[in-house]
């Protein structure tokens, strides 16, 4: 679990990620998505040839003899001696040619429908996405359940007897469903995938006559030919071990599309030999996916997310992007783990996906042994990116923290004050802009209260979360309605944006709306406008 939290953690802080991590808070806070870090699995084994051209070791007889005492099995070492890369015992294995008649076409999945159950840990959850991938790719399409399917995938688990237990009694129950199948409908194919496949094999297949496919951790690549081979009607097995197999280029794709987590696999595998554990011998040897491989799935994760936000009309277009500063030098030394350009591309990213996003960032002026260039650093930033909304505050040095043990308080409390005034000023300016642009739109708001300086008007937020006042009168129920209502709080109302200011707008408030014919009018302007009427 220890090795499971810092690996998350070691993810979320990798540089270049951090301001991607910011994204992924805001998602964490929304509850729409959910990223983890993990790491799992197994080892022991020997090198033997590819059948995708990768490295490969199967599972030797696992060590025995007294606690401790590896002599009459693998050791770490052997793990170790016969690591990538140290040209010692790890034979590269050529490619293993397909026959040409379960090439190509010939292992389409042609519209069969296929089903997963997933047991087990998170890892199996990742592997049932990685194969789903794969197969989806291949032509296979998702069956909602076991009643529907033409293939059933169980993705099983070794760890401990009752899991396999599990999987013997769902055998059992499945072995009826497929003898319930009628003459016209194709065979009922049944696959046995991940752990228990690896340490299982034979006494599966010896056991369970109605299995026909079996795939262990490593051999998910090769799931659309064993599906051929079993349509074919015979048994496919496929349970080598690989040294370096991580599915680093399969994007996962989730089975259950409702899912509100993501899990990403940054290792496969495990070199520990606790004494207790299955998982080295059904996993295989430890290897870690490539950083850039991770790196790229989050980003795609974080994709969904801006996507989420920009389709659906029920959640803010506002992302909260807490910069620091606009300084490469003082970044590093605040040890944000980004530099002045990644956030801005970043922000350019954002933009892109969500044309019209509101941003609101934070900002901390006069951080340790920053110079005036630095400071101007972050005047420019805040007048490139524009905020709508920014926190601005004069570093003050915290005991316990890094800066307070090893850095300098180095600015004068004068000199942090004058950045700080001139920081607020600059992005008031900005933001007092990026607001009047406003001016003659019809905003959608929603309606929080009474406003605090008039009981005449009401206060409310629009889409980008900013603050609009406008006269509490009754308006009409809706855009074509003559019928009024008053307006209350929770209510959304369109408003026509008549005054900005750097910290809220001023409106009339035209009809009751919802947010979906509101989302309506927005598209239908927005058309207006990209086709220049
Ligand atoms: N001095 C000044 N500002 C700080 N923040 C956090 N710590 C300090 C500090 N020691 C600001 C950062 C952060 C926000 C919540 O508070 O800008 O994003």
């Amino acid at each position: 679990m220890a090795a499971f939290m810092s690996c998350a953690v070691a993810l979320l802080a990798a540089p270049a990620m951090r301001p991607l991590g910011a994204v992924n808070r805001l998602l964490l806070n929304g509850s729409v998505s959910r990223l983890h870090g993990r790491i799992e699995a197994g080892c022991c084994a020997s090198v033997s040839r590819s059948a995708v051209g990768r490295r490969q070791y199967k599972p030797e007889r696992p060590p025995s003899g007294r606690k401790g005492d590896t002599a009459a099995g693998l050791s770490l070492r052997d793990f170790i001696q016969r690591a990538p890369g140290n040209g010692v015992g790890a034979a590269c294995g050529t490619a293993q040619e397909a026959p040409p008649y379960l090439c190509g076409a010939a292992v389409s999945g042609g519209g069969r429908r296929v089903y997963f159950e997933t047991y087990g840990c998170q890892m199996n959850v990742n592997d049932t996405e990685i194969a789903w991938s794969i197969l989806q790719k291949n032509g296979y399409v998702k069956a909602s359940n076991c009643a529907e399917a033409d293939v059933i995938l169980l993705v099983t688990c070794s760890i401990r007897e009752k899991a396999e237990q599990t999987i013997w009694n769902k055998l059992k129950q499945l072995a009826s469903l497929k003898s319930k199948r009628t003459k016209s409908q194709v065979p009922l194919k049944i696959g046995i995938l991940g752990c228990m496949a690896e340490r299982l094999k034979e006494e599966i297949l010896e056991k369970e006559k109605l299995v026909d496919v079996i795939a262990g951790p490593d051999s998910y690549r090769d799931l659309p030919r064993l599906l051929t081979v079993a349509e074919a009607g015979q048994k496919a097995v496929n349970v080598l071990l690989s040294l370096d197999e991580t599915y680093a280029d399969v994007m996962p794709v989730q089975v259950n599309s409702d899912t509100k987590s993501a899990f990403i696999s940054v290792m496969r595998g495990c070199n520990n030999m606790c004494s207790y554990c299955i998982v080295p011998f059904t996993r295989g040897r430890e290897r870690s996916r490539p950083i850039s491989s991770i790196e790229q799935e989050i980003r795609m994760l974080s994709d969904q997310v801006l996507q989420i936000i920009q389709e659906r009309a029920n959640i803010c277009k506002q992302i909260h992007l807490p910069a620091q500063s606009g300084s490469t030098a003082v970044l590093k030394a605040m040890r944000r783990g980004y530099t002045r350009e990644a956030y801005l591309e970043l922000v350019e990213h954002i933009r892109r996906i969500i044309p019209g996003v509101s941003l609101s960032s934070d900002f901390i002026a006069g951080f340790c042994d920053e110079t005036e260039d630095d400071h101007l650093q972050t005047i420019s930033l805040l007048r490139q990116v524009r905020f709508n909304v920014g926190y601005l505050f004069a570093y003050s040095l915290r005991k316990k923290t890094h800066s307070y043990h090893r850095l300098q308080d180095s600015v004068p409390a004068i000199v942090k004050q004058r950045r700080l005034e001139e920081l607020i000023t600059v992005f008031r300016e900005e933001a007092a802009q990026l607001n009047s642009e406003l001016i003659g739109t019809e905003q959608l708001v929603l309606v929080e209260g009474a406003s605090k300086r008039s009981k005449l008007e009401l206060c409310g937020r629009s889409d980008g979360n900013i603050k609009v006042i406008f006269p509490n009168v009754e308006v009409p129920c809706d855009w074509s309605s003559r019928m009024l209502a008053p307006i209350r709080t929770g209510d959304y109302i369109s408003v026509q944006i008549t005054f900005a200011s750097s910290q809220s707008l001023k409106g009339i408030p035209i009809c009751h709306t919802t947010l979906n014919s509101s989302a309506k009018m927005i598209s239908k302007q927005l058309r207006a406008v990209s086709s220049g009427q």
